[in-house]
């Protein structure tokens, strides 16, 4: 039997202990051998529960031993192209959240270290490994829609994050739409040449006051001249709403929200359901385990990661684009962002 892969986690905070428990426990071929963070004890919390031998305050640690084949960066995002620099250089494989970078000068750096070092980059885009959005993509991809005409991607969270998280956050568009510009080319198997944002503060003034938007819909223009269209809002008080649809001259796919159980309730005024599953950590479990699974198969057997440098880019530039656009109200297209 081949050597485990030897991987080691940089940052314990909510989606790095997803990740280090997947990569201890579900996926096979895997020895989860480190825990990095900042804060010692989530660190040696994280290394406890998993039974994970090494626990560090400092990632270059980790690094360094000649023991350890890639890394999974999951620290705050102002670390991450610096640390993908740093784990390229000493020679590792890289599983990077999302977002690489704001400053497109930054990830370029930081995927020049990896294209010199040779060793693979994959983004936390973790949407595309939810069964019903590939089941989307496969469908697009194999003519079943025929050519796309229209795309149509809903994403509302159930309540707002907190001011604090708000006002560091890089905006709606590169905190929260970011997830949904990846979607849009993913489906579609298009890339987006020019989008115009519309955005508003309904929901909270504290976040117009931070600088922010929580209200949005962005209308995108696609290269083969096809539309989609984003909405999202930080408050929907149904829960999760994660919805997509792609339309095409040979027909439609469409994906709706996930449940928590198939029960539907009939009486003699309403037919009705419990909510959609609440927040990203339950709607999208299973994805993170495949994005992982997928990381592990791509560095043991080799191959392109599924999910990308440029990937992890260009959805940056979208939102970049999105907030030049709300801020100016005019149609922006891709190629006036450059840094
Ligand atoms: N793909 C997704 O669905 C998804 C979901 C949530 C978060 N994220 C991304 O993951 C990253 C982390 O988000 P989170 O919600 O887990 O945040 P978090 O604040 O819960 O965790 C971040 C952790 O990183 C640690 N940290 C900071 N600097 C560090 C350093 N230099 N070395 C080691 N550890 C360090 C912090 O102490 C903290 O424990 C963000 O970039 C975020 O955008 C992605």
């Amino acid at each position: 039997m081949a050597a485990p892969l030897r991987v080691g986690v940089i940052g314990a905070g909510r989606i790095g202990v997803l990740h280090a428990r997947n990569l201890a426990g579900r996926i096979p071929g895997v020895r989860l051998e480190a825990v990095s963070d900042v804060v010692a004890a989530s660190a040696e919390k994280c290394a406890a529960e998993l039974g994970v031998a090494t626990a560090t305050t400092d990632h270059r640690r980790i690094l360094e031993r000649k023991d350890i084949d890639a890394v999974v960066i999951c620290s705050s995002t102002d670390t991450h192209s610096r640390m993908i620099g740093e784990a390229a250089e000493a020679g590792k494989h890289i599983f990077c959240e999302k977002p690489i970078d704001f400053d497109l000068g930054r990830i370029d750096d930081a995927l020049a270290k990896v294209e010199r070092a040779g060793v693979k980059l994959q983004v936390g885009f973790n949407r595309r490994f939810d069964p019903s959005f590939r089941r989307v993509h496969d469908l697009v991809r194999s003519g079943s829609v025929g050519t796309p005409h229209l795309l149509r991607i809903t994403s509302r969270d159930p309540s707002p994050p907190p001011i604090a998280y708000v006002k560091v956050s890089g905006g709606i568009f590169l905190d929260m739409t970011i997830h949904d510009f990846d979607m849009a080319r993913y489906l579609s198997g298009l890339e987006v040449v020019e989008l115009y944002a519309a955005g508003g503060v309904l929901i909270d003034p504290e976040i117009g006051k931070a600088g922010d938007l929580d209200t949005a819909v962005v209308t995108l223009r696609f290269e083969n001249g096809a539309i989609g269209t984003i909405d999202n809002s930080r408050k929907s008080v149904f829960g999760y709403d994660q919805r997509v649809e792609v339309f095409g001259s040979g027909g439609m796919a469409e994906a709706g929200n996930a449940f928590p159980n198939t029960v539907i309730v009939s009486g003699d005024r309403s037919v009705a359901r419990d909510l959609p599953l609440n927040f990203f950590l339950e709607r999208y479990m299973e994805s993170y385990l495949r994005e992982m699974e997928a990381f592990v198969a791509c560095v043991r057997d080799g191959g392109e990661p599924p999910v990308g440098g440029r990937d992890g880019r260009v959805p940056v530039v979208m939102g970049k684009a999105a907030r030049l656009s709300a801020e100016q109200n005019r149609p922006v297209k891709l190629s006036e962002i450059k840094a």
